[in-house]
């Protein structure tokens, strides 16, 4: 039997990014950071009323990046629509931003543990990945090591030196919540022309640290004499730490892009929104990147779906502020729990927080979902091994699942 054809070298040795989604449905799903109440019905109503026979024709996409556009309250005209890519979901943006910009042997610099999905992405490319760990005790980001790495080659090493390709920031980030002050993302961006500074700002709403407000004239990147932001202010890398200059106002109207056109912003409608399972999202950046990125999708990548519910949802704008409220008085609730329990957590930003219980932590994630209530598990990764990620939801789900908690941890017998 003749054997099957082989893939690129750098396929045949990957592992597919496999994420336990099956067996989910009918349990308290606090294992994906999703929203956990569903969209806005202004979503159910607009998927509803899609007449059968558009599931026939190919997905239009006219009028979504300006609704993009609208929805994060842009002066008009600031952001140009073709600065905003769409993609089918932020993981796709993530799996083409690596296909249009990594090539074999170049360096993905990112931090670690963070969002899974851009190591297999980056060894897809055959790229070598440098994933530097968050400061102990408190997951601090790592921002001198980061600029250092950008920077230069490490003593001794100087010879046939590049710059990272790719610098990944996931922020808040993702499993540890450290937040990272929209100050310290541009510096790292003006400290690193050659690389591509890329920002998953997924779980932005619940913290507000986002780069595109002070894109956007709340304060820019360049300062009075035109010299590029700040590394002393930004070293506040605490996003809650101010910054000892403040950031001037960019111009208005002015391109938010022409001082980091090597920076791309990542935005979803999965987490907030909560239609992770339609799949839709965004990279907001220079015209030419987002283009670069777009070339490697197919035209018809975002379904009609999608579209339709992207469309609802950009304009009730309003359920997703009450949705984050819910969220970060629930977060609160639970956090007065586990410290009066004397639980071990670590919280900061995002819709998730991290437990590491008494009992070993394979026990207490089974006996969670003999209750009926997934969290994810944080086996092996950097850090964080014992650890178990719980999404955050309403304030009633997190009763229930303090209640099923303490059943099984936090009072061991
Ligand atoms: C940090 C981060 N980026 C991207 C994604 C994927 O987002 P999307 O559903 O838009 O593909 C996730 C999903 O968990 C995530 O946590």
């Amino acid at each position: 039997m003749p054997a099957p054809p082989q893939a690129r070298p750098e396929v045949e040795s990957l592992q597919a990014y496999s994420a336990p989604l099956e067996g989910r449905r009918g349990l308290l799903r606090l294992d994906f950071n999703e929203n956990t109440v569903g969209p806005s019905p202004k979503v159910v109503e607009a998927i509803r009323a899609i007449p059968a026979d558009q599931y026939a024709i190919y997905p239009e996409y006219d009028g979504l990046r300006e609704a993009v556009l609208a929805s994060l309250a842009a002066t008009p005209g600031t952001i140009a629509i073709e600065q905003v890519g769409l993609f089918n979901g932020v993981d796709a943006a993530i799996h083409a931003l690596f296909q249009a910009y990594g090539a074999p042997g170049d360096r993905l610099l990112t931090t670690s543990p963070t969002f899974g999905y851009y190591t297999p992405c980056a060894r897809m490319q055959g790229m070598v990945i440098e994933a530097i760990p968050y400061r102990l005790p408190d997951f601090a980001f790592p921002f001198e090591e980061i600029l250092a790495a950008l920077s230069g080659p490490p003593s001794g090493a100087a010879e046939g030196w590049c710059p990272p390709r790719l610098l990944l920031l996931c922020n808040p980030n993702n499993p540890t919540g450290t937040r990272l002050a929209p100050e310290a993302v541009l510096a790292l961006a003006a400290a690193a022309p050659h690389t591509l500074v890329v920002v998953d700002e997924l779980y932005e709403a619940f913290t507000g640290d986002s780069v595109l407000p002070l894109l956007l004239g709340a304060g820019g990147p360049q300062d009075p004499e035109g010299q590029k932001p700040g590394i002393a202010a930004a070293t506040a890398a605490g996003a809650d730490a101010a910054p000892e200059t403040a950031a001037p106002a960019a111009t208005a109207g002015a391109d938010p892009f022409a001082a980091c056109p090597n920076l791309l912003v990542l935005r979803s409608l999965s987490k907030t929104a909560g239609i992770a399972g339609l799949r839709i999202g965004f990279a907001i950046g220079a015209a030419a990147v987002v283009d670069r990125v777009s070339r490697v999708t197919g035209p018809y990548d975002i379904n009609s779906f999608a579209v339709t519910a992207a469309f609802a949802a950009l304009a009730d704008q309003a359920y997703v502020d009450a949705y984050v409220a819910e969220v970060l008085a629930a977060r609160q609730w639970l956090v007065e729990r586990l410290v009066a329990a004397g639980v071990r957590h670590h919280v900061d930003g995002g819709n998730y927080l991290l437990i590491w219980p008494k009992r070993p932590a394979a026990e207490v994630d089974q006996a969670l979902r003999e209750a009926g209530i997934l969290v994810r598990s944080m086996a092996g990764k950097p850090l964080i091994d014992g650890s178990l990620r719980v999404s955050l939801g309403t304030l009633e789900q997190m009763g229930r699942f303090w209640a099923a908690y303490e059943a099984c941890d936090a009072n061991p017998g």
